[in-house]
């Protein structure tokens, strides 16, 4: 699959997942390229229908993006209850277990999921596969004494990578953290691995949303498809 291919199906599960959003909610919008094109199409509603709600949003990236739009954004803190957040992913498998963090805003994104009602992910079919991991695995590291956490993970062979911007310096996060991508190429027991991380002094947050989404909407080239998930 082409990027303009890739494009036309998260773009097609953006729009798709708009639908959910009504006037009065309180919603929680995700980040990344997918999340751009929900961005996009909930801006066309408030304009062309009048759809009135408020946000919570998972970065400044995405903030920005729906201010423009006159959508209203509130801090986390200020919402007594998220009715539901939509948000793109970077893996999911058949248990609803996901990566996610490639935009490096798994923190906020985990903390936003994890105050909503409902969570729906929107992702291209490529993003849905057998076992996770071969997306490399972001954990927000604290950049004091990040070099020994890098060295902690290098000895139990997790392969992390410090992640570099262009100019070669650190990607900063949100809250200022960097973040280390694990080159795990299969996580067979992702509840092990996150409880291992989430052990690590150092570590802020992982990007293993383990059976936390309800529904998955997929975008497939015959149109987009639905995953429910049973278990939640
Ligand atoms: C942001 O940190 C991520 O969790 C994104 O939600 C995820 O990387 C999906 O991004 P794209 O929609 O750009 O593929």
């Amino acid at each position: 699959m082409d990027k303009a291919q890739q494009d036309a199906l998260k773009k097609a599960a953006g729009i798709e997942a708009a639908k959910i959003i009504t006037s009065g909610m309180t919603a929680g919008l995700g980040t990344g390229s997918t999340v751009r094109f929900l961005v996009d199409e909930l801006g066309r509603r408030v304009k062309d229908e009048g759809l009135n709600f408020t946000g919570v949003t998972t970065s400044r990236r995405t903030q920005e993006q729906a201010e423009g739009y006159g959508i209203t954004i509130i801090d986390i803190d200020q919402a007594d209850h998220i009715d539901v957040t939509i948000d793109g992913a970077d893996e999911v498998d058949k248990n609803f277990n996901g990566i996610k963090g490639g935009g490096a805003a798994l923190l906020w994104e985990k903390i936003v999921a994890t105050n909503s009602d409902k969570i729906v992910w929107i992702v291209d079919e490529s993003k849905v596969v057998d076992t996770i991991g071969r997306f490399p695995l972001p954990v927000e590291v604290i950049p004091f004494g990040a070099g020994h956490v890098i060295k902690r993970f290098e000895a139990k062979n997790y392969k992390p990578v410090l992640r570099l911007d262009a100019q070669g310096k650190p990607v900063r996060t949100d809250e200022n953290n960097y973040v280390v991508d694990l080159h795990l190429e299969r996580i067979d027991h992702p509840y092990d691995l996150a409880q291992d991380l989430i052990n690590t002094v150092g570590v802020v947050e992982h990007g293993l949303f383990l059976n936390m989404v309800d529904t998955v909407i997929v975008g497939d080239p015959n149109g987009p498809r639905i995953m429910h998930n049973a278990n939640k």
